[in-house]
């Protein structure tokens, strides 16, 4: 499997601090695969350094076989890197329409194009209904949705989610999985940060876990369950505090 995301000795230092160390891993073109570990553990260090929100302290990431460990965010989006925030950034003062539109405006000016995209995403987020709705307004499980919609206008090939599951009920991240499902089934390769266990497990071919900054292991959700040092981190760790 030819892959989208290499990952290579990512280190972030901020201070003392190192937020990441030595992180290794791939994602393999098509692959969902998930970020777990208890709070503080360096996911968003992580996804911050993918996007290009910050420059890695050592270290490489190579996406769709361009080497991006310099370049900056607006550049990285473009090559096809979308994100969503663990704080949901929608313009609160905006409508869910336009919202989006700013997405959809990264690869053309052409009004109608864009205007085109927005309504597929609009419809593919189940946000269709909520189209002239200010942002504000929305709900938390809008406000998620509207975050993916925001990041699939853009036309990832990579989607990094940072935990749109929060904070949703049972019903709601169901729904949430069913969508994740679906952006996947459309080819595009997500790397997600997840609390909740059974999510991860049910969409991940892979789970990537991390502690203290440091790459714990990578494995198949079966063999990552069954490993004693993860269930010892969890138990350590706390990690369904944000549930
Ligand atoms: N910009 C920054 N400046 C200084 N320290 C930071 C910065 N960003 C993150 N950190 C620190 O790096 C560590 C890892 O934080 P990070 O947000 O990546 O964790 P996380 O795994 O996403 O946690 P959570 O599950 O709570 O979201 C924390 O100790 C955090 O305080
Ligand atoms: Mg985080």
């Amino acid at each position: 499997m030819r892959n989208i995301l290499e990952i290579t000795d990512a280190t972030k230092q901020f201070g003392g601090l190192m937020a990441n160390e030595g992180i290794t891993f791939n994602v393999g073109e098509g692959e969902i695969v998930g970020v777990v570990g208890p709070n503080g553990a360096g996911k968003t260090t992580l996804f911050n350094s993918v996007s290009g929100a910050h420059t890695l302290t050592r270290g490489s990431i190579v996406f769709d076989g361009q080497d991006v460990t310099q370049k900056k965010a607006h550049e990285i989006a473009r090559l096809g890197v979308g994100r969503t925030f663990q704080i949901p950034q929608s313009l609160n003062e905006m409508t869910v329409t336009e919202n989006v539109l700013v997405g959809a405006l990264m690869h053309t000016a052409d009004m109608k194009k864009a205007a085109e995209k927005v309504q597929e995403t609009l419809e593919l987020c189940n946000l269709a209904h909520r189209k002239d709705m200010l942002a504000g307004k929305l709900n938390v499980a809008q406000k998620k949705r509207l975050e993916i919609a925001r990041a699939m206008a853009t036309d990832p090939k990579l989607l990094l989610l940072d935990e749109t599951m929060a904070g949703l009920t049972a019903t709601e991240r169901k729904d949430a999985v069913d969508l994740i499902l679906k952006i996947n089934r459309m080819g595009v390769s997500i790397l997600t940060i997840e609390h909740n266990m059974d999510v991860v497990m049910t969409v991940s071919n892979r789970v990537v876990v991390l502690v203290s900054g440091k790459l714990l292991m990578v494995g198949t959700p079966e063999e990552v369950t069954s490993n004693p040092e993860v269930i010892s981190a969890y138990l350590g760790g706390g990690s369904d505090t944000d549930e």
